[in-house]
């Protein structure tokens, strides 16, 4: 299917103008070559503003602890717009922050594998599904790393063969229980290769009305699975976010965070930007 033409966006953006001023000062900030890329990322203001979200707030966080260097996975890749993103918000948080951002893509490089069983949610996703056009998308690639192959076969040897810089972020969009839970092998590597608390985005918890999840199937039962078997590393959603952002959206309730208590720097205090509303002296 062609993208949508000009006008059909221009009269998109009308409607929502019209809905939701807030999408004025989106446009606006989104076009602005002054305002830094952490308020783009406030406001929702960039493309993919959940990758933006999680990669800002995790170099953010590698920062305070003094890395210079963090790693962002993406675990589906399929056509790869989603890691030519990647690559971009990286670059942009690079210049803002300091801190290198290098991202990798994970995917068979020829579509959906086999589904396993119920848990696979064969009803949504069929074998060969999101096939990918490998040479074309190394073409659009600069930065980014594609790792070809099942997830079952990769993510063993992944720190062994790439020796990556702590990873930061990681997006699960690997649509299968199954694929999903042989990813999250890479959640049990050393501590090391992790910032304390790294971010995660979950696609596979919200969908079409067609798409029912729940705890018992797909993502949430392979997150459910993971804390259920570790004690001292967890996945859990940011309580509230949705109330912390000026412009409240789905992909806020798609946002986890595997914590990894063990990690030397867990407790590093951070300055927060706001040290005054911590000064809890009695007023005169
Ligand atoms: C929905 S697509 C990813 C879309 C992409 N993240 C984006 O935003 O454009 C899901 C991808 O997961 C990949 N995948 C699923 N199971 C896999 C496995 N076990 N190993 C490697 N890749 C897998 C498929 O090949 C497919 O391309």
């Amino acid at each position: 299917m062609n993208a949508p033409g000009g006008l059909f966006r221009a009269k998109e953006a009308l409607k929502s103008a019209v809905m939701d001023p807030k999408t004025i000062l989106q446009e606006v900030l989104r076009r602005s070559g002054k305002a830094s890329y952490g308020k783009k990322v406030f406001w929702d203001a960039v493309d993919r503003p959940h990758y933006a979200y999680c990669v800002y707030q995790a170099a953010s966080q590698a920062k305070s602890i003094g890395l210079h260097a963090i790693s962002v996975i993406e675990f589906g890749v399929a056509g790869g717009n989603g890691l030519v993103a990647l690559e971009r918000i990286g670059r942009d948080v690079e210049a803002e922050l300091g801190v290198k951002v290098h991202p990798f893509g994970f995917d068979t490089g020829s579509g959906m594998p086999e589904p396993l069983d119920y848990r696979d949610l064969p009803y949504l996703w069929r074998k060969g599904d999101f096939e990918m056009d490998v040479d074309r998308l190394r073409e659009r690639l600069t930065d980014a790393e594609l790792v070809l192959g099942n997830v079952r076969d990769t993510v063993p040897s992944f720190i062994h063969d790439y020796d990556p810089p702590p990873i930061g972020f990681i997006a699960f969009d690997l649509d299968f229980y199954s694929s999903t839970v042989d990813a999250m092998q890479l959640c049990d590597a050393a501590v090391e290769r992790f910032i304390p608390r790294a971010f995660c985005y979950m696609d596979d918890v919200i969908g079409s009305d067609v798409e029912i999840h729940c705890e018992f199937v797909g993502e949430l039962l392979a997150i459910e699975e993971f804390n259920t078997g570790h004690q001292d590393r967890k996945m859990a959603p940011i309580h509230g976010l949705q109330h912390k952002r000026p412009v409240p959206a789905l992909w806020n309730s798609q946002i986890w965070v595997l914590h990894l208590f063990e990690h030397p720097e867990y407790g590093h205090y951070i300055e927060q930007p706001r040290a005054e509303i911590f000064d809890l002296s009695l007023e005169d």
